[in-house]
């Protein structure tokens, strides 16, 4: 039998599933992902107090949608839809969905109407992330409308004797407010759960894991001096001890003086056995005539696997592979197991070669950015590291588009440069997710005294975010911009133009690749 869980989150196949899931956990519920066909019988067996449909790519008005059983929604516990479910349980119980206004795509506001049960701790009108097309035009009979957004859109509906609520947007994404208070109030006050997780027991748990799984063997981690993989090598580190080997590949995608710093990180201060190989001269002759962006992952992870395979070959033997993996790769790898899309695979999900016969630990596979952060902070890794902005193992290559030429890769290391540091200068860096410079093939028209030029377009990215999942682009200062801007242009040879990028994830991701 199913080991007993408080709510259950049943997966429509979109990105948001586990980052529910997770947000209920971080609240202290026990929360575990369903099927989306689960059954009612399934559902009581597993002693759910409650259930969360969750959002997910497809319509309501499709011919073919994902499986589900509707009898869930008559077992009498609590239901919460979520955007795509918050449209099911309309279609399901007899009310009407349309496809509505594209406008309503990202972040909007609402406005509370009526005395609401999970709305009870918002403000009367608060931001929300929409991200779906389709909207609730009449609900099921013994529903009320308590929350509509500017353009007179259903936000939020509810059954208070069936104890069924639809919400239009997004309340587990960290850019809408209150959300955490909105899925409290439908766990705690409406379900009856008790809070039961603590995230401070994970590095306990996951060292008595990893020495059951490891036994007497010798593990390789593959680190980049990053967050995730340093944080992996410190945890794994601390349950094998000096069976643990790290190895550095610089494969000449680093940002600038990158190489040298994460060395000195990770064999001076963190005292980690550590082996650093220069690989780029490969690494650029596998990436070379390359202009598609998966592709280029796919070749940069092979690469990677290749020189795992023959370090491996020559100072092993390893019967394992550590990884800094975090959920967010899996989901945006379509990796789950789960019905969510591919965005872009990711350079440590795609699976490693036949040759090379390694288990693989991934002990953050389950987590997030920020929770791999706390974890850091407490295993005593702090000094201005846990605060570094994530920097993707594919490098500089996602950010380079289309062929990665040593010119290009050049002008996007030195952009990236003078941008971080003039964020630095400013103390602003550390108060963002990600800060860097994106250069592409397109070149414009400058003039620098009186003569023509023809240079590069870099475009410049800054994003807020709690964990990369969404993310919004950051309103800095114009001096501060303008400043970058002079300096790109004044110092970094071959670029006539600076731009500065002001979407959103959704619609676009942090990575222009
Ligand atoms: P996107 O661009 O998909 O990225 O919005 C979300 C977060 O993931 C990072 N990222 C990666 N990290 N390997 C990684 O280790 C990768 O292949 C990769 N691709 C994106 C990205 O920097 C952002 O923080």
């Amino acid at each position: 039998m199913a080991a007993r869980c408080d709510i259950l989150v049943l997966d429509f196949g979109g990105q948001y599933a586990h980052l529910i899931q997770r947000r209920l956990k971080d609240l202290g519920v026990k929360a575990e992902l369903a099927r989306s066909d689960v059954s009612p019988g399934e559902v009581t067996r597993r002693g759910a107090r409650g259930i969360v449909l969750s959002g997910g790519p497809a319509s309501t008005l499709d011919e073919r949608t994902p499986p589900m059983d509707a009898g869930v929604l008559r077992i009498g516990i609590p239901v919460l839809g979520i955007c795509y479910g918050h449209q099911l349980i309309a279609r399901e119980l007899g009310g009407r969905v349309t496809t509505g206004v594209a406008a309503e795509y990202g972040r909007t506001r609402v406005r509370v109407q009526k005395g609401s049960t999970i709305l009870r701790d918002v403000r009367p009108s608060f931001r929300v992330w929409m991200s779906h097309a389709d909207t609730v035009a009449s609900p099921p009979r013994g529903f009320v409308p308590v929350a509509r957004s500017e353009d007179g859109v259903i936000a939020a509906m509810e059954d208070g004797k069936r104890r069924i609520f639809g919400l239009q947007f997004h309340p587990e994404v960290s850019h809408t407010e209150f959300g955490k208070e909105i899925l409290s109030s439908f766990a705690f006050d409406v379900c009856g759960c008790r809070r039961g997780w603590e995230p401070g027991d994970f590095i306990g748990d996951k060292v008595r894991e990893i020495k059951d799984s490891v036994g007497g063997g010798r593990v390789l981690c593959a680190v980049s001096g990053g967050v995730d993989s340093t944080t992996a090598a410190v945890l794994v580190g601390r349950a094998v001890g000096d069976r643990l080997k790290c190895l550095f590949v610089d494969h000449g995608l680093l940002r600038k003086g990158e190489a040298a710093a994460v060395m000195e990180l990770l064999k001076d201060r963190l005292g980690l056995d550590v082996a650093h190989v220069d690989a780029s001269e490969r690494f650029m002759k596998a990436l070379k005539g390359t202009k598609d962006p998966e592709e280029k992952r796919l070749a940069i992870g092979s690469e990677f696997a290749a020189v795992f395979e023959e370090f491996s070959r020559k100072e092993g033997p390893f019967e394992w592979l550590a990884q800094g993996t975090l959920y967010p790769d899996v989901i945006e790898s379509g990796r789950s197991g789960g019905p969510a899309s591919k965005i872009k695979s990711h350079h440590n999900v795609g699976g490693l070669p036949g040759g090379l016969r390694l288990k693989v630990l991934e002990p953050f596979r389950e987590l997030y950015k920020d929770q791999v952060r706390e974890i850091a902070s407490a295993l005593g890794l702090s000094g201005g590291f846990t605060s570094r902005h994530p920097f993707p193992g594919t490098g500089l290559a996602v950010r380079v588009i289309g062929e990665v030429t040593p010119d290009k890769l050049r002008i996007c290391r030195e952009s990236s440069a003078v941008f971080e540091e003039e964020l630095q200068r400013a103390g602003l860096h550390d108060r963002l997710w990600q800060a860097f410079a994106v250069v592409g093939d397109d070149k414009v028209v400058g003039v620098t005294g009186d003569s023509r030029t023809h240079g590069h377009l870099v475009t410049l990215r800054a994003v807020r975010s709690s964990d990369g999942m969404t993310a919004e682009w950051a309103r800095l200062p114009a001096a501060l911009l303008d400043r970058v801007s002079r300096r790109i242009t004044n110092e970094v040879a071959g670029v006539a133009m600076v731009s500065y990028a002001i979407s959103n994830k959704p619609p676009s991701t942090i990575e222009p690749q």
